[in-house]
């Protein structure tokens, strides 16, 4: 753990651990033994209960494209909850907001809210299944969804049990998953259509669909080949599957999604984090027919679905408005300075002469502790002194004012400009040279 961890953060996690498992509701906030305790939000900046500033390239896991406290969306929520937060009714916030979504992608007809994007991507699974009345999913290996049963399968593969790379094995992230829910997930390997086809090929009449999403990031975040793209969507047409993108996280990098760089458009697209303007939320947007499986019709409704607390108003102001802001013009600006902060590091890490490399696009970026930038899964797991040496860079930018993802990974907010993104070049230039000692023996 960093230095920089304060007496009153230690204090309030040892409460916590007094009633929370762990300390923690996330898991992902732990770094080393603890998490830091957030005192405010301004803008690009986090400032913990100990008065440490960080500038946050974490943005609550990709979630904020405009940084904390926006000031428009911090009015518009406020006047909205002088309204009233949740009802038994719909609202005009919610069609609005739907308006605005499928005004961003020829493939979104229709939108359907939930409160995460674990929610979006289990409505479309199920959507898909409801469709096509066919009982299997088909996933990438590593990729992560969220925290729906069938998703999670081999999210976390290791080298001991996954298998064969032109069979990868399905395995488990929870212990207890049903072996059922194993059977009917099939794994095929990230941007390598050939073996992939095969893979599908084998389970064709039972697969809803494929899921994909277009930079996975735990797939060392590296784009999804616009061939592999094609050819998995030219395979679900011809044979009765749906292509969903998980647009989770990737959203951001287009005005429409990463799916405005591929000739393709996903039957079904699940989308969530910065969509919420802060708030938690989820969506689920694709082509009419298919959302017809929400609605009652000739075959009676086929996917029942609800949550007491989806399409809320105040995600729903505050999504719309950080969308409306979010326009063209913002996402170039964004993902130049995107550009920026990859070739600054890439820089830092050619002068530090470190062994590791930046991967990403738009407005995120991925450092790995490895020389050259991995093209899959198995390629992205970082062994045990890869993992160290991440760990030690995290430290050392903590430690210097900047907070990135715990994965060595960031995204960016339209709160900032190039004198952070620049901060963040040299912070990782002194990390490197603070570390590399330790990475030239360990590496
Ligand atoms: C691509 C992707 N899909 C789904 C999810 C799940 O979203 P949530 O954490 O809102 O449930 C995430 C979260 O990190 C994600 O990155």
């Amino acid at each position: 753990m960093d230095k920089s961890v304060g007496r009153k953060s230690t204090e309030l996690f040892l409460r916590a651990n007094k009633v929370l498992p762990g300390g923690v509701s996330r898991n992902t906030l732990l770094r080393g033994i603890q998490p830091l305790y957030v005192d405010h939000g301004e803008g690009c900046r986090v400032i913990d209960v100990d008065g440490f500033e960080r500038i946050d390239f974490a943005n609550n896991m990709a979630s904020l494209i405009h940084g904390h406290a926006h000031p428009k969306i911090t009015e518009a929520v406020s006047t909205q909850l002088r309204r009233g937060t949740a009802f038994t009714m719909a609202t005009e916030a919610e069609v609005l907001f739907a308006e605005h979504l499928c005004g961003r992608a020829p493939g979104f007809d229709k939108v359907r809210f939930v409160n995460s994007g674990t929610e979006a991507v289990m409505a479309g699974l199920k959507a898909a299944r409801a469709y096509t009345d066919r009982p299997k999913i088909a996933k990438v290996e590593g990729s992560y969804h969220g925290a729906y049963d069938f998703a999670e399968v081999s999210q976390a593969a290791n080298p001991e049990n996954w298998g064969q790379g032109n069979r990868p094995n399905s395995t488990p992230l929870a212990q207890g998953t049903p072996q059922g829910v194993l059977d009917d997930v099939i794994i095929i390997p990230f941007n390598d259509p050939e073996t992939a086809l095969a893979i599908l090929a084998r389970h064709k009449s039972d697969i809803a669909c494929v899921l994909i999403d277009p930079i996975p990031h735990r797939i060392g975040m590296i784009p999804a080949d616009p061939e592999f793209v094609r050819q998995i969507h030219t395979w679900t047409r011809d044979n009765g599957a749906l292509l969903m993108f998980d647009e989770v996280i990737t959203f951001r990098t287009e005005t429409g999604g990463m799916q405005a760089r591929f000739n393709v458009t996903p039957d079904l697209t699940s989308l969530g984090k910065m969509i919420g303007g802060g708030f938690p939320v989820g969506a689920l947007a694709g082509r009419n027919d298919v959302m017809d499986v929400f609605v009652k019709g000739e075959k009676g409704l086929r996917l029942p679905h609800s949550g007491t607390f989806s399409a809320n108003p105040v995600t729903m102001t505050a999504g719309r408005v950080a969308m409306e802001l979010f326009d063209d013009e913002a996402v170039a600006r964004l993902n130049d300075l995107g550009d920026r902060a990859r070739e600054g590091i890439a820089q830092a890490i050619n002068i530090a002469g470190a062994p590791a490399c930046v991967t990403g696009t738009g407005s995120l970026f991925r450092i790995h502790m490895k020389p050259n930038p991995p093209a899959n899964y198995r390629e992205t797991y970082p062994d045990a002194s890869e993992q160290k040496a991440l760990s030690a860079l995290v430290d050392a930018l903590y430690d210097a004012g900047i907070m990135p993802i715990h994965t060595g990974s960031g995204a960016l907010s339209t709160a900032m400009g190039n004198s952070e993104i620049d901060r963040l070049a040299e912070a990782v230039l002194t990390a490197f040279r603070t570390i590399n000692t330790k990475l030239q023996k360990d590496i």
